[in-house]
């Protein structure tokens, strides 16, 4: 039976202070994040590409040195007590990293076996598990014949056989259907419903806004934005929506005060407007120049507007794979 180090009581499942990571090839990957995570919450870390999200998780899994900072998981200190530290952590890498001529059941019971767990629970356990990843009828398969999903699936029930206090997860939907992912959606639900924290990085930030109840942006290696999910979404104070409208439209679209109309096509308006603003003062203007709205959906994701705005996302690419200017030629 594995015992678990006790939390110090009070202290957040993740605390992060000034976190920085020089690579040997002098890419600074990180430059001073802290961040506190607190215990039971669902965070996001969000970022474009080669922000420094696997950089900040492979340090906090000790897969990576860091180059300066602290941090420490339910306020054990991760450089003075790292075994201890590690034990409250479940990982689930951006790549998929278990033997794939190995069977999914013994997967989890030698992964678990590694972490002290006895055999016997630990069959126990990897039974549990992989019936809640649907991946029970998959136990005595070669896990090489499993579908991308399954495998992701996989990935997190192995992740949960220790029973980890936070659980951090990469990408864990990369490349997943949708209807997958919704799946997978509902298990990291109940696995966080259950009393597990939850750290995860997504580039698909309608996943974050579903699941995440705090989140930070990072680019660059530097946090640009962090809070509450709610109170970041309403810093955005204009809405977009597409309509769609009956017939075709007029020639002139009619002007309303404060809101920006467009036509995208003979029956397609685009509208910006602010959050504030009553949407019966645009219907009613509408109405009165004979335009009919059948249906009406939100333009782009909330969040994919906060990124952009915040990122280097809406530029390029941020980890240097833009090709700069060529040099004129003297
Ligand atoms: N082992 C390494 N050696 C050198 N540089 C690295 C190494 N790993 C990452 N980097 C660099 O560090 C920066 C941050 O990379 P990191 O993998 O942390 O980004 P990320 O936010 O996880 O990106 P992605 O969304 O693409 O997974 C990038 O510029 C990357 O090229
Ligand atoms: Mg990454």
């Amino acid at each position: 039976m594995t015992v678990l180090p006790k939390p110090a009581p009070g202290a957040p499942a993740l605390r992060i202070r000034d976190l920085r990571k020089t690579y040997d090839n002098g890419v600074q990957a990180l430059k001073g994040v802290s961040l506190d995570v607190q215990p039971g919450d669902f965070y996001a870390l969000l970022g474009p590409n080669g922000a420094g999200k696997s950089t900040l998780i492979g340090i906090v899994s000790s897969l990576v040195n860091k180059s300066a900072g602290e941090v420490s998981v339910s306020g054990i200190d991760l450089a003075t007590r790292r075994d201890e530290a590690m034990r409250q952590i479940g990982l689930v890498p951006q790549e998929i990293n278990f033997n794939l001529f190995e069977k999914p059941l013994d997967i989890l019971v030698n992964y678990a076996g590694f972490y002290g767990v006895p055999r016997a629970q630990a069959l126990v356990r990897a039974e549990e598990e992989l019936r809640s990843a649907f991946l029970w009828d998959k136990a005595k398969v070669m896990s090489r014949t499993l579908s991308g999903g399954m495998k992701r699936r996989l990935m997190i029930a192995r992740a949960m056989m220790t029973r980890p206090r936070l659980l951090i997860l990469d990408e864990p939907t990369a490349g997943v259907d949708i209807e997958i992912r919704r799946g997978m959606w509902s298990t990291l639900r109940e696995i966080n419903a259950a009393g597990t924290t939850i750290i995860l990085t997504t580039h698909y930030l309608e996943e974050a806004e579903n699941l995440c109840r705090n989140l930070a942006i990072i680019d660059r290696g530097v946090i640009v934005e962090q809070g509450p999910m709610k109170a970041l979404l309403a810093k955005l104070d204009v809405e977009g929506f597409l309509l769609d409208v009956e017939g075709a439209l007029p020639a002139a679209l009619p002007a309303i005060e404060g809101a920006a109309l467009s036509a995208i096509d003979d029956h397609t308006l685009d509208l910006d407007m602010p959050r504030a603003m009553d949407l019966n003062r645009v219907f009613a203007a509408l109405g009165e120049a004979g335009i009919r709205v059948r249906s009406m959906r939100t333009k782009s994701n909330r969040l994919e507007e906060l990124f952009v705005r915040l990122t280097t996302a809406g530029v390029g690419a941020a980890d240097g794979t833009a090709q700069p200017e060529p040099e004129p030629v003297a």
